[in-house]
């Protein structure tokens, strides 16, 4: 074995637009997306699925992009940081600006799309609920008051335009 991996073929849809890309086989979807794709807004954290920096919203869910393997998103439908915000902002991410939400901000874009995730299933979490969503998000600065003050107050600001 000399260790080389196929090269892959592999389409989907990152933040509403199609894409394809070759890879190598044992390429992770984060890798791609920021490799290939450019998209840096996904943050490479610890790479083994335990600090959140990585998490990309796929089909709906929240998931750790450093675990997932690039060929197995074959024809699904990924959301990053970069897709999120249309015209303006996303209520979401004004919340936290307002909310002193953001320090480093590295734990910023994933701990929005966990909150992206949540809201859209739940859009009237409770304080227990959004703590648990976000359980798998580590930040190192902010003691995660703030980050769950400003996911209850996106929370109303979206009902509230409903
Ligand atoms: S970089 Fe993926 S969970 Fe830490
Ligand atoms: S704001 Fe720095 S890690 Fe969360």
């Amino acid at each position: 074995m000399d260790g080389a991996t196929d090269e892959i073929k592999v389409s989907f849809t990152v933040n509403r637009k199609a894409v394809e890309i070759v890879c190598s086989s044992d390429a992770t979807l984060l890798e791609v997306l920021r490799d290939q794709l450019r998209l840096t807004g996904t943050k490479h954290g610890c790479g083994v699925g335990e600090c959140g920096a990585c998490t990309v919203i796929l089909n709906g869910k929240a998931v750790n992009s450093c675990l997932i393997l690039a060929g197995s998103v074959e024809g699904q439908e990924v959301l990053t940081i970069e897709g999120l915000a249309e015209d303006d902002l996303h209520p979401i991410q004004r919340a936290f600006i307002e909310e002193g939400a953001v320090q480093c901000g590295y734990c910023t874009p994933g701990m929005i799309l966990s909150a992206k995730a949540l809201l859209d299933e739940n859009p009237a979490p409770s304080q227990e609920e959004v703590k648990v969503a976000i359980s798998g998000n580590l930040c190192r600065c902010t003691g995660y008051h703030q980050i769950v003050s400003a996911i209850l107050k996106a929370s109303q600001e979206i009902a509230g335009r409903g």
